[in-house]
C-alpha cells in the first residue's frame, strides 16, 4: 500500500522512464513471478551484452523444474532459431526475444496452477573479437506462482460487497429509527393531549394542586 511513497519505487520509475527514452540502454529487469490462471505470462529474461559493437553468437536454454520433480529442458534457441522441445508446455510457449538477443523472453500461454515452479533461463554468449573469442554465461531463475483468481480483484470485490451490506444496514437502521421516533412522538403528543383534557376536566378549585403544568393559557 505504501510502496508508492518509497524512494526506491520512484527511483525505479525514473530509471524505467529513462530506459524508455534511451532504449539502447540494456537493463536486466527481473521477471514477474506471479501469474493468474488462464492468462498469458511473460517469462522475462534479459541478458545484457557488455560490448554491443562486437559480433556475438547467443544460445539460450530454458528449463523448468516443478515443485516436486526434476529439471527438464522446455525451450531452446540455437543456431539462430528458436525451437520448442517436447515437454508438458509444448504448444503454449512462444519466443519473444529481441533481435539483438539481449531480451530472450518466452511467453507462456494459458497458465495453469500446475505450471507453478522454477524456470531457468541460461544464456551462453560467444563474443568474436579480431584475435580471440570470449564466452559469457548468465543464469536467471524465475519462481513462478500461479493463482486461481486475481487476488486484488477479489479483495476489492469483497470490500465493495461489504460496503453495500453496510449501506443497506444503515438505511434499514435509519428507517427503523425514524419509525420508532415518529411513533414515540405521536404517542407523547397523545399523552399530552390526554393529560390536557384530563386537566381541563378537573374542577377549577383543584387546579393549583395539579402537578401537570400547562404553559399556554
Ligand atoms: C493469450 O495469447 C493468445 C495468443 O496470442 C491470445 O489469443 C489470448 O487472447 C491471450 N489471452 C489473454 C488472457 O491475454
Ligand atoms: C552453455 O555452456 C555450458 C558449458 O559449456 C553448456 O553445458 C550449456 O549447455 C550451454 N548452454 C547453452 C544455452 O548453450
Ligand atoms: C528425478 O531423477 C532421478 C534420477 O535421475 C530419478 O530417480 C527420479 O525418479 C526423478 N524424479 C522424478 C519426479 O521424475
Ligand atoms: C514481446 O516483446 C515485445 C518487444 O520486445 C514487447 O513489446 C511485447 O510486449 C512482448 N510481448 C509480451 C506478450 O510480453
Ligand atoms: C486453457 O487451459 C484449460 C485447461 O488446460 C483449457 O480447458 C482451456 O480451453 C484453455 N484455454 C485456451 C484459451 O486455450
Amino acid at each position: 500500500m505504501a510502496t508508492w511513497r518509497s524512494p526506491v519505487y520512484w527511483g525505479l520509475l525514473l530509471l524505467l522512464m529513462w530506459v524508455g527514452v534511451c532504449s539502447s540502454v540494456c537493463v536486466e529487469v527481473p521477471s514477474e513471478t506471479e501469474a493468474v490462471q488462464g492468462n498469458n505470462m511473460t517469462l522475462l529474461c534479459i541478458s545484457c551484452m557488455q560490448r554491443e559493437e562486437v559480433y556475438a553468437i547467443t544460445n539460450v536454454e530454458w528449463y523448468y523444474q516443478p515443485l516436486d520433480g526434476n529439471r527438464s529442458l522446455i525451450f531452446e534457441y540455437t543456431e539462430g532459431k528458436p525451437r520448442e522441445v517436447t515437454s508438458p508446455f509444448k504448444g503454449r510457449l512462444q519466443w519473444n526475444g529481441s533481435k539483438d538477443m539481449q531480451d530472450v523472453s518466452l511467453v507462456l500461454h494459458n497458465v495453469t496452477v500446475a505450471d507453478s515452479g522454477q524456470f531457468f533461463c541460461n544464456v551462453n554468449r560467444t563474443l568474436h573479437f579480431e584475435a580471440h573469442q570470449h564466452s559469457t554465461a548468465s543464469h536467471v531463475k524465475i519462481e513462478l506462482t500461479v493463482k486461481r483468481i486475481k487476488g486484488h480483484d477479489f479483495t476489492s470485490k469483497l470490500s465493495e460487497i461489504m460496503m453495500y451490506i453496510l449501506l443497506a444496514f444503515l438505511t434499514l437502521w435509519l428507517l427503523v429509527e425514524i419509525v420508532y421516533c415518529y411513533r414515540k412522538i405521536s404517542k407523547a403528543e397523545e399523552v399530552t393531549q390526554e393529560s390536557v383534557t384530563d386537566y381541563l376536566a378537573i374542577p377549577s378549585e383543584n387546579k393549583e394542586s395539579c402537578p401537570v403544568p400547562v404553559e399556554d393559557q
